[in-house]
């Protein structure tokens, strides 16, 4: 198995932020290809390649593009999702860090295939070495002419918009991003009507994440036929999993999808040394978690629903024996009841709920009851939420009564965590 560096190749390059860097490596050449195209025949090919959504969902990026009406009056908006708030999620951030452009890049062909003349992309507020990148990038693209006024003497125009967030996990979540960038405080909308209709001012509005666009300049410049050449039928192309927690060399790493686990831990020195994985989360927290037995799926998006979890955004945090699930799961549990809007009842109460529940089970006062009120609770905010925001917190909370029931147990048997990390013991003196 080898890796497949595109959107990484250019990161241990000098400066490989600057637009010098880009250029000497082909940067660019995919938007002057683009402009010699019919905006349609940009979204055919973008369509043709498979590119699926990189935000999590893996929605066909072709063929949202094709969604937004054309011949209105109303403008057309691209706004790019560059929130990155997912625990485990860290790959837009390095590769805004590493390669800006990549991103602008992506981002003109993506504004003139679905005809909008003004793009936006939201960046995490507490990232601001990685906004003055994107910052400067688009500075220096405007210098060049490939943003502004009759762009590559083209005769199209458009302006990038930075836009700072104020550090909301919500705010990632696309219709709450639109409220947020409109000035006000980042809640879901309802939907019907979507983005595509009635995005950001009521207008036709795309919104797609870092990495969907920043994989866009390659597969107009090599076309297609060579994205489609990587990764399997139905999750075609290369893309970055990231991998951290207890493994010997965290970080990204750019490979085909439908990689498997074990091959990836492979490529990262292994579970760090003298230590064996226990769990794993294909998709950051929001995806079930899973264990070894699933270290030979295929790292897609039809692999891994397979085995009830989703790849989300591949953000593979790995847990060795040393790590209590429970405590795992309480920890998630707490960012979720922080990060709720509060606008629905399932979410907002539910994930208050939960952070109780863990707190009686680590402090010794937990029941086998509170086992049964944690499903009961999920199997009632799940489907019932009003974003994928609730969805998300149910899943470490039910995939781990799942797989690891029996340590559930025994905080109850033991009067609270009876984890011995140290030791290496999973159940030191459980029964005592
Ligand atoms: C709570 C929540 C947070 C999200 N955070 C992000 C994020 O930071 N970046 C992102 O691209 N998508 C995020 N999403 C998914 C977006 O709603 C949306 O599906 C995505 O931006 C679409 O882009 P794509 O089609 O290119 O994947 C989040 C969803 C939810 C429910
Ligand atoms: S699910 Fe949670 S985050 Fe989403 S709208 Fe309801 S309260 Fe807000």
């Amino acid at each position: 198995m080898i890796l497949t560096p595109v959107l990484t190749d250019l990161w241990d390059a000098p400066r490989s932020w600057t637009r010098a860097t880009y250029e000497e490596h082909d940067g660019y050449q995919g938007l002057r290809q683009a402009l010699a195209m019919e905006p349609d025949a940009v979204i055919a090919a973008v369509k043709e390649s498979g590119l699926r959504g990189r935000g999590g969902a893996g929605f066909p990026t072709g063929m949202k593009w094709s969604f937004i009406p054309q011949g209105g009056t109303a403008p057309h908006y691209l706004v790019v999702n560059a929130d990155e708030s997912e625990p485990g999620t860290c790959k837009d951030i390095p590769l805004m860090l590493g390669n800006p452009h990549a991103l602008v890049e992506g981002m003109v062909i993506a504004s003139y295939a679905i005809r909008a003349r003004h793009s936006f992309v939201y960046i995490r507020g507490e990232v601001a070495h990685v906004i003055r990148r994107v910052q400067n990038a688009v500075r220096q693209a405007y210098e060049a002419g490939y943003l502004g006024r009759d762009i590559l003497g083209s005769g199209y125009d458009l302006d990038i918009t930075v836009h700072i967030g104020a550090g909301a996990y919500i705010c990632g979540e696309e219709t709450a991003l639109l409220d947020s960038l409109e000035g006000f405080r980042g809640q879901p909308r309802l939907r019907p009507p979507f983005p595509a209709v009635a995005g950001l001012y009521a207008s036709p509005t795309v919104v797609n994440n870092v990495e969907s666009i920043a994989s866009v300049p390659a597969i107009i410049r090599r076309g297609p036929d060579w994205f489609r050449s990587m990764g399997t039928e139905k999750s075609a192309g290369h893309t970055i999993y990231s991998l951290s927690g207890h493994v010997a060399r965290p970080g990204q790493y750019e490979a085909p999808l439908g990689v498997t686990l074990r091959q990836l831990l492979e490529l990262a020195g292994g579970v760090r040394e003298g230590h064996e994985l226990k769990f794993w989360t294909p998709g950051g927290s929001s995806t079930p978690i899973l264990t070894t037995e699933h270290l030979d799926v295929p790292l897609d998006y039809e692999g891994v629903a397979a085995v009830g979890s989703m790849l989300g955004t591949k953000a593979l945090q790995i847990f060795d024996e040393t790590t209590c699930v429970v405590r795992a799961v309480a920890r998630w549990s707490q960012f979720y009841r922080h990060e709720s809007c509060g606008k629905c009842t399932p979410c907002r109460e539910g994930t208050y709920w939960y952070v109780k529940i863990f707190d009686r089970l680590e402090s010794g006062e937990g029941t086998e009851e509170d086992l049964d009120t944690l499903l009961d609770m999920s199997e009632n905010i799940l489907g019932r939420a009003f974003c994928a925001l609730g969805d998300g917190a149910t899943s470490p909370v039910t995939s781990s009564l799942q797989y690891f029931r029996d340590e559930y147990v025994a905080h109850l048997t033991h009067g609270g965590c009876p984890f011995d990390p140290v030791a290496s013991t999973v159940f030191a003196g459980a029964s005592a």
